[in-house]
């Protein structure tokens, strides 16, 4: 569905040439080629002439990357402060430590912004603040004539939303090796990684049904509390720390109510901290209501089981703006993940979150590969800053459409497909605990098979018999995921004053970041560094502090490929991971670490 048009050995220019190819051009043009183009929208959008929006009135905040020096071997250093063992361990890095390794040739902003002179737009164009970027604020219209680019709304068929996208751009060719991205442009949009299954107005013990969870204490039914966590994965005494912050994404609008966290806390938080709220971060012109008209379902499950695993520690919603539509005029910074991760890097190590829960995410086909990469590469700066990120892995098993042209292949997600994030899958019940069978996994297309899972990966490949029969499907030589579990059905949600019950790995990661921030908070207050960027960890000394998760089957691929799915096995698996969290394990393990 995404074609890239490869430029390979188009120019060789030297450098003089390269310093001002646009002086003395009278109309400042020199020869643009098409630089990115999709043959049509990604699966699930639809073009939508009906959707109006004023051309000229509108704004858009456009960001043109320009490419990074010295990416391998920054990734190198970020590996090996990662790995415990390492001389390295845990020297997390200072922002401009990273930029100034990083930092793209000085001639490369020069080309755009005399680019942008010669278009009369530099007045509208800033450098942005760590240098990897060219940011212009201008008009729909001036930036089609700027990008020879046609902007169009598109729907999101399932969800409704909108946005206002274009399926080509082109960029002078000089630019080869100087800019590698102009966003927003190809890139539709994340999704919300979860499920309403039903409202349960009356919380009724009596109709619950009785397999799944109930061997756990504080388990009832098949339904899952913190307090049925707690007892499920061991944090149950947990020191109630004051230290570190836990970060949670929101994305889309999506707005948490402060008042369904009371009712929340008040009904379900057994540990006595039943007060503790959160502070709300704006980011790229989102807001904070505290009282939103209809408060977002994947918000208040994120912030709600956060805030109640988390006891103390201080908890921060980060609320992105930058989902349109734009309708009508106004500014539309419509990009919201590449900004959510540029403010974050933009913060002091001293505001920075420990851990960040993030469940959004998209098909990885759907993803530009130039923006799988770069976003792919400001998480690994992240995790160089000391931050542990993670991600769900997919509500759809292996996946729905299941076809890259006429070819028939397992659908991926990303980020979860990046190999620079933690990446939670789910499981169901506990009669044992087995693998959920929409639980996403599988390997990346796009990134290669990163070192800290080769030898587990490796393993599970020749040794694994569940998979022979679909092993067409999936690019083994890929990035592997998810990484570890945790539950993913009948979470107990307080939405609206009424209480919902949700499934999807959007409730696995919250409760999978949120036993990371209790290791956390410990190492913070005895003086350690956090955990950082946790895979190597989490393949080396961490494995003995995981539930391996043995039994169940993820499916999906529905009408197109018979058979589809991958089997949670002994050691890890592409549904549940290395398995789920034993907290008094773990916290031996990172107190060792
Ligand atoms: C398989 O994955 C590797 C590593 O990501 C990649 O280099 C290769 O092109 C992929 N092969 C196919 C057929 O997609
Ligand atoms: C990956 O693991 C396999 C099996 O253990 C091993 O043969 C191979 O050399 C490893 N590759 C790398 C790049 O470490």
């Amino acid at each position: 569905m995404v074609l890239f048009c490869s430029f390979s050995a188009l120019l060789a220019l030297s450098s003089s040439v390269l310093a001002f190819p646009f002086s003395g051009k009278e109309d400042g043009h020199l020869k643009s080629s098409v630089f990115e183009k999709l043959a049509a929208p990604p699966a699930g959008w639809e073009r939508d002439d009906g959707v109006l929006f004023d051309k000229d009135g509108s704004s858009v905040k456009l960001r043109i990357h320009l490419v990074l020096q010295n990416m391998a071997d920054f990734h190198d250093l970020a590996l090996k402060i990662a790995t415990p063992g390492h001389d390295l361990y845990g020297s997390h890095l200072d922002q401009h430590v990273i930029d100034s390794m990083i930092a793209p040739k000085d001639e490369s902003s020069d080309l755009v912004m005399d680019w942008l002179k010669s278009q009369g737009l530099d007045n509208h164009a800033t450098l942005s603040a760590r240098g990897d970027s060219v940011i212009l604020e201008a008009s729909i219209s001036q930036i089609e004539k700027l990008l020879d680019a046609e902007y169009s709304a598109f729907t999101h068929i399932e969800t409704g939303s909108i946005v206002v996208r274009t399926l080509e751009y082109s960029l002078p060719d000089v630019f080869i090796g100087h800019v590698d991205m102009v966003q927003p442009t190809t890139f539709f949009g994340l999704k919300p990684m979860r499920s309403t299954i039903k409202n349960i107005h009356s919380f009724d013990e009596a109709s619950m049904n009785a397999d799944a969870v109930q061997a756990v204490s504080g388990c009832s039914g098949s339904q899952i509390t913190p307090k049925c966590l707690s007892n499920l994965y061991g944090f149950s005494g947990a020191t109630a720390y004051t230290a570190g912050l836990m970060g949670i994404a929101g994305f889309l609008e999506e707005y948490p109510s402060k008042s369904d966290l009371a009712t929340f806390m008040n009904s379900y938080e057994t540990e006595g901290n039943t007060a503790q709220t959160y502070t709300c971060d704006v980011v790229n012109g989102g807001s904070c209501p505290t009282s939103p008209g209809s408060p977002g379902l994947e918000a208040n499950l994120d912030v709600q089981y956060a805030r109640a695993i988390t006891e103390k520690i201080p908890n921060v919603f980060y609320s992105v703006g930058g989902s349109p539509p734009i309708v009508g005029s106004g500014t539309n910074t419509n990009e919201p993940y590449l900004e959510f991760l540029d403010y974050l890097l933009s913060l002091s190590p001293s505001a920075l979150p420990n851990t960040i829960s993030i469940s959004y995410g998209d098909d990885e086909s759907t993803v530009p590969l130039d923006y799988a990469n770069n976003v792919c590469n400001l998480f690994s700066q992240l995790g160089a800053r000391g931050v542990s990120v993670l991600v769900a892995s997919g509500d759809a098993g292996v996946g729905t459409s299941c076809k890259t042209g006429s070819a028939k292949t397992f659908t991926t997600s990303f980020p979860a497909s990046c190999p620079w994030v933690t990446v939670v899958g789910g499981t169901t019940g506990n009669s044992p605990e087995a693998g959920w069978s929409d639980s996403g996994g599988g390997f990346s297309s796009v990134f290669g098979r990163p070192s800290y899972q080769n030898a587990t990966v490796s393993k599970w490949l020749t040794t694994d018999k569940t998979h022979t029969a679909v092993s067409t499907y999936f690019n083994s030589s890929g990035r592997a995921y998810p990484d570890v579990a945790a539950e993913a059905t009948d979470f107990v949600v307080v939405l609206s004053g009424g209480t919902t019950l949700v499934d999807g790995t959007s409730c696995a990661t919250p409760t999978f970041a949120s036993v990371i921030q209790l290791l956390n908070s410990d190492r913070v207050t005895s003086g350690k560094a956090g955990l950082g960027f946790l895979n190597p960890w989490l393949y080396s000394s961490a494995v003995s502090g995981l539930t391996d998760i043995t039994s169940g089957k993820s499916t999906g691929c529905s009408g197109v490929i018979s058979g589809a799915g991958f089997s949670a096995v002994a050691g890890w698996d592409p549904v549940t991971g290395l398995g789920t969290p034993k907290y008094t394990s773990l916290l031996t393990i990172s107190r060792a670490t």
